[in-house]
């Protein structure tokens, strides 16, 4: 193994057909220049899955799938990565090379530690068989024999050195034990030697944490009865990193059910009572709130997400933390919805208690997220008060802002516009010139609010457009001649250090698709908003109108610095008139600006 250059990615791209990749596995229609279909990604009966065998993307107008063929591979296969570029390299016959990196080597240092911990889940899974206390646990809690086996469920026996002792034979082994969070290690100093080390987990249940590749990276181990802490999780690790893995979803990912809805609990025990119930689509969060990561790997596998809270103070609390994180991912198509039980009760206590079509129900009828943001805010202000309704507005502000441009935002300013009884477009404007910036509650508004202001702020605009055809036709690019560009360094029009930066990467490595930029961009901040710009902008009939277009909106960039500079100079010659060298610079571009005209005739 090692890591896959991003030059072979390129050339990936530039080989594979979309079409035919996507052909393979949906019913693809011939409609004009692209193809359509029924969307594979989620129920419909009109097609509205689109392929563009030009741009190699596609994108479902139903639910707002869209990407290049390795995405399509990774969400529609249900594939990692690496998994994909190696399905796409044999389809079309080329080797991946693998780059002897840094992070190779360390890879390669890590399949020992993933083998060890398959050696210790299994020990674990023995010992259970073994110990009637903890056996009698597990069933009193309601775990079945084929739930046990499927999330191989284990026992770690009540000693502090049972796995020590099996599995830490020397030095090194007791080294990788201890990187693992197997074992810990003493303080030294009051220790003999031999004594040195000590299992992390002692009469402990044992639920082994799987990544996407069904590979053992750590445990989080109940406690059989009473004790403190009730679970004890795996600390970060080489493997392991909490924050970005999600319990059960390997399961749910390897179960034949449809990924279509995904349900995101806060158990160990809820995820498996409720996959032991029928509910294969469960997975939880390891006793972490749900982060912006989590919430990345679940949209790009399910269109609809609920998310179920225990009905206590706790549950409330991480529900409105999974909201705000929620918030940045609000698509059309993608439904979230939040599930607050009784108090009292878990999924784990509520399926037992009524099965699973009852516990579907529930999940039927679960507060959609603008439903859940509105109660909320409104429930703190007086909504009958004008001030009350000022205040309203006020802290849905920082809430809206959070959410990507886009239909379902439209509709939810509508609301409240017509809660507080104002135009949609009043609202707005009031938001806009509210004092201060936007108080944004908790977590990262940076990373998409930038680049959201930066190529939408010049919708229609000159930038825009030449941006827009420069991902159609990567191939405009070399048309481009110094002079066509020289505007781009003087001007100060919104998003033009990202088309200058896009310009330049294309003349310096031409690019055939659309697909090859967004593959190349992949981790750039402004990615998403390229893929908008693909997903919305028609074509035109061919590259050479691109070329043009491309070249006449520079050429009017290059036009609009001096009319920008010759307003300045106007407005501060009425003010406060003139230097002699700045009504020499006034004049010249008076005339270059009048020469231009007459040129366009
Ligand atoms: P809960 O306290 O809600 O427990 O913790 P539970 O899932 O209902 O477990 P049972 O039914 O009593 O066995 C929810 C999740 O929070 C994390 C675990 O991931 C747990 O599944 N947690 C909880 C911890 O990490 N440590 C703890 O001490 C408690
Ligand atoms: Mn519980």
């Amino acid at each position: 193994m090692g890591l896959i250059p991003q030059t072979f990615i390129d050339e990936l791209i530039a080989r594979a057909d979309i079409v035919e990749v996507i052909g393979s596995r949906v019913q693809l229609k011939k409609a004009g220049r692209e193809f359509k279909a029924c969307c594979p990604f989620h129920n419909e009966k009109t097609a509205s899955f689109w392929v563009s065998p030009e741009k190699q993307f596609y994108h479902c107008f139903g639910c707002g799938a869209h990407g290049t063929v390795l995405r399509f591979l990774m969400e529609h296969d249900r594939l990692p990565f690496p998994e994909a570029v190696e399905e796409l390299a044999g389809r079309v016959g080329l080797e991946i090379p693998r780059e002897a990196t840094a992070a190779a080597g360390a890879r390669r240092v890590d399949e020992p530690l993933y083998e060890l911990m398959a050696r210790v889940a299994q020990f674990y899974t023995e010992a259970l068989s073994r110990d009637a206390r903890a056996r009698q646990y597990v069933a009193n809690r309601g775990l079945e024999a084929g739930a046990l086996e499927q999330f191989s469920i284990g026992y770690a026996p009540s000693s502090w050195h049972e796995v020590l002792r099996r599995f830490g034979g020397t030095e090194a082994a007791r080294r990788s034990l201890a990187d693992l969070g197997l074992i810990i290690e003493r303080d030294r100093a009051s220790t003999r030697e031999g004594e040195r080390y000590y299992d992390r987990f002692r009469d402990r249940i044992m639920f082994p944490i799987r990544d996407s590749k069904g590979r053992v990276i750590a445990f989080g181990g109940r406690i059989i009865d009473q004790g403190e802490p009730k679970y004890l999780n795996s600390p970060e690790t080489v493997l392991f990193h909490k924050g970005r893995e999600l319990y059960a979803l390997y399961e749910a990912r390897r179960s034949r059910a449809s990924l279509q809805r995904l349900l995101v609990v806060e158990g160990y025990m809820d995820a498996v009572r409720l996959h032991q119930a029928g509910i294969a689509y469960a997975i939880a969060t390891l006793g972490t709130a749900t982060t912006p990561e989590h919430l990345k790997r679940i949209f790009r596998l399910a269109t609809e997400v609920v998310f179920a809270f225990d009905g206590d103070r706790a549950g409330r609390g991480a529900a409105w933390r999974a909201l705000q994180h929620a918030l940045p991912e609000v698509r059309e198509g993608r439904e979230i919805r939040f599930l607050f039980l009784p108090e009292g009760q878990d999924p784990d206590s509520l399926v037992g208690a009524e099965g699973r079509a009852a516990f579907e129900q529930r999940l039927d009828s679960a507060l959609p997220l603008s439903d859940y943001l509105l109660r909320e805010l409104s429930q703190q202000s007086d909504l009958t008060s004008p001030g009350g309704l000022a205040r309203f507005s006020e802290q849905m502000r920082p809430f809206m802002a959070k959410l990507p441009d886009g239909v379902y935002r439209d509709l939810l300013l509508a609301r409240v516009a017509r809660t507080i009884k104002v135009s949609p477009e009043r609202l707005e404007e009031l938001w806009r010139s509210s004092s201060g910036p936007a108080h944004t509650p908790a977590a990262e508004p940076a990373r998409w609010v930038a680049p959201r202001t930066r190529v939408s702020a010049g919708r229609g605009s000159l930038v825009r457009q030449a941006v827009t055809r420069l991902l159609q036709y990567p191939g405009t690019a070399v048309q481009v001649t110094p002079e066509d560009r020289a505007g781009l360094d003087g001007s100060t029009e919104p998003g033009v250090d990202l088309l200058r930066e896009l310009l330049d990467h294309l003349q310096s490595q031409p690019a055939r698709n659309s697909a090859q930029i967004l593959e190349r961009w992949a981790e750039h901040p402004s990615c998403a908003d390229f893929e908008k710009l693909l997903q919305r902008e028609p074509l035109v009939a061919d590259a050479s109108i691109a070329g043009a277009e491309l070249r006449g909106a520079l050429a009017k960039l290059r036009d609009l610095v001096g009319i920008r500079r010759l307003q300045a100079l106007e407005a501060k010659d009425s003010a406060v008139g003139l230097q002699p060298e700045e009504r020499q610079e006034y004049l010249s571009l008076t005339m270059q600006r009048g020469s231009g005209k007459a040129r366009r005739g």
